[in-house]
């Protein structure tokens, strides 16, 4: 078993990582224990998200805590900070750099532990691009203009570049740059799966390589998230809870949550309410069913509903948002800690690479 030889308690790692020794002797250890055990047996997730800024419930919910949950068993998990595709949205280079920060801070602090999990900024290994473009050449035009995701995109921003067309391919060559076999993502994602299982089957019969065929790994206790207006919640509906905003932000947030206009004295339907849905989803059962009586027996007013649910979310990720601030008070270690994540994908994206250019003629 991967890593079955040590008693590594992430949260601890990540806590104490200033009294420990640099971060790049740390994760360099790991990566030689990594590389050398029996490929076989071991299965290969790899997951990415966007940098367009703060991590919100859904993204925490539905995409990182599955994730860190994999860490715990034997499995070589990979964490892209998409911060290429993150140029379809946001040209300006220090958003873009600011937001990569964050991400990487996020995942750490909500527990990664970089000596298990190879974290990078997909940028940095620029061989996906490379991939990008041998994966478009046998792209379906129609495959990527029936992608629902570029359908919803495209009709709600002004300006549609190719970019924002290739997305998918990019997000395949990810996947298969790393040889990945599970691709943890929330339900939205899951048709960019099958464009990336589709490209993986086409270069495997016509080129002769043995790319897995990825499959999509979506937490079903969570799915969609709904945001403060009861639609998924989503950065670009203007609707998210950031988990590791400032108090003063997350509270706004909570108390904008849509919710209707009975008076307070009304029982009201806990299942047609968003604060209540975002608070089962964090809540213990007694705790849910606690606040599903008070809706049910009427003079409980939303205003205490959303008060509930902020304590709750300050609550459930208040080491969380205590180690991000500690993470961005230290760009110095946080870059540390990309740089050697990215040779540790470099080393495997390369042979992957040399191979298929073979193939390729090139
Ligand atoms: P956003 O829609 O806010 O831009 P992203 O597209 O960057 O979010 O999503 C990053 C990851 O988080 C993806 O795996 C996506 O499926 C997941 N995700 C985003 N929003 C939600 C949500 N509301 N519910 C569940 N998962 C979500
Ligand atoms: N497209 C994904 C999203 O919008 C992000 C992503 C980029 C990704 N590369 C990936 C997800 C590779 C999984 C695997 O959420």
């Amino acid at each position: 078993m991967l890593f079955k030889d040590r008693q590594h308690k992430l949260p601890k790692a990540v806590a104490d990582f200033y009294n420990t020794p640099p971060a790049v002797e740390y994760v360099w250890i790991h990566c030689h224990i990594g590389i050398t055990m029996n490929r076989k047996s071991i299965q290969r997730f790899l997951t990415g998200m966007q940098s367009t800024g703060w991590p919100h419930l859904g993204n925490v919910l539905s995409a990182m805590l599955p994730v860190i949950d994999q860490m715990q068993s034997s499995r070589e998990v990979f964490v892209c900070i998409a911060d290429l595709h993150t140029l379809t949205t946001i040209k300006s280079a220090q958003e873009r750099k600011r937001n990569a920060e964050v991400a990487a801070a996020a995942w750490l602090a909500l527990g990664l532990d970089p000596g298990r999990v190879v974290l990078y900024r997909q940028s940095q290994v620029p061989l996906v691009c490379e991939l990008l473009w041998y994966l478009s050449c046998l792209t379906p035009y129609p495959m990527l203009a029936n992608a629902h995701s570029f359908k919803d995109k495209s009709n709600r921003l002004a300006e549609v570049s190719a970019g924002l067309f290739t997305y998918p391919v990019l997000m395949a060559a990810d996947i298969l740059l790393y040889r990945a076999e599970v691709v943890p993502v929330g339900k939205d994602q899951s048709q960019h799966l099958e464009i990336a299982r589709d490209l993986a089957g086409r270069f495997n019969r016509m080129y002769g390589t043995d790319f897995p065929l990825p499959e999509a790994y979506i937490e079903e206790k969570v799915c969609t998230v709904p945001g403060t207006d009861g639609e998924k919640m989503s950065k670009s509906y203007h609707n998210t809870i950031d988990v590791f905003a400032s108090k003063a932000t997350v509270r706004r947030q909570v108390m904008r949550i849509t919710t209707d206009s009975l008076p307070l004295a009304a029982p009201k339907n806990p299942d047609c309410c968003t604060v209540f849905s975002l608070y089962k989803l964090l809540a213990s059962s007694s705790q849910a069913d606690e606040m599903r009586s008070k809706y049910n027996a009427g003079n409980f007013g939303y205003g205490q509903s959303k008060q509930a649910l902020l304590e709750l979310i300050l609550d459930r990720f208040g080491t969380a948002r205590a180690h991000f601030e500690t993470w961005m008070s230290r760009p110095d270690r946080l870059d540390a800690l990309l740089t050697e994540g990215e040779a540790r994908a470099r080393a495997v994206a390369e042979p992957v690479m040399h191979d298929l250019r073979g193939r390729l003629g090139y």
